[in-house]
């Protein structure tokens, strides 16, 4: 049986990590975080797939495709965060458990940034700890979608 897939949508600009305000983002690169985020799901017993697109409809997109299919998701929507009503509404359609992940901490920026369009239809919100967050969205989604193996797995 093939492993659950986690589907790791990333949104506009993050194409540019790396060289893209590092002081706020960091100097890794997407592909950097796609590694670890990969690395880390196999451990847990997931598969990743990692999306990053800069055009709101191919995220939209992609989030329908994950219904029925992934076992939940982990979204960095970067600036659409603040904007988007149809990223709710794909994540709400798509009716899988859901991780919201900033890089950087969004509470302590320009106030734009403080609200979330998707939050709503977020289990949980990760902001301010860099890629690292990438990675406890995984996990949450272990303990969320296998609880009863995932405790298996951590008492052993
Ligand atoms: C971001 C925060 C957003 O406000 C910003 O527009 C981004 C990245 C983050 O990961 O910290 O593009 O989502």
């Amino acid at each position: 049986m093939s492993a659950p897939i986690i589907l790791v949508v990333n949104g506009p600009n993050l194409n540019m990590l790396g060289s893209r305000q590092p002081e706020i983002y960091g100097a890794e690169t997407l592909a950097d975080i796609e590694t670890a985020c990969r690395a880390h799901a196999a451990a847990l017993g997931f598969d990743i797939e990692f999306r990053q697109s800069n055009h709101e409809g191919d995220l939209v997109d992609w989030i329908q495709g994950a219904r029925n299919r992934c076992a939940g998701l982990v979204i960095n929507a970067g600036a659409y965060t603040h904007t988007s009503i149809a990223l709710l509404d794909a994540l709400l359609a798509a009716e899988l458990p859901a991780v919201e992940v900033h890089l950087s901490n969004i509470h302590g920026r320009d106030p734009f940034r403080h609200t979330s369009f998707i939050a709503k239809a977020a289990r949980g919100m990760i902001c301010g700890l860099g890629s690292h967050g990438y990675l406890l969205a995984i996990d949450a989604l272990a303990r969320i979608t296998q609880p009863h193996s995932t405790k298996k797995a951590r008492d052993a």
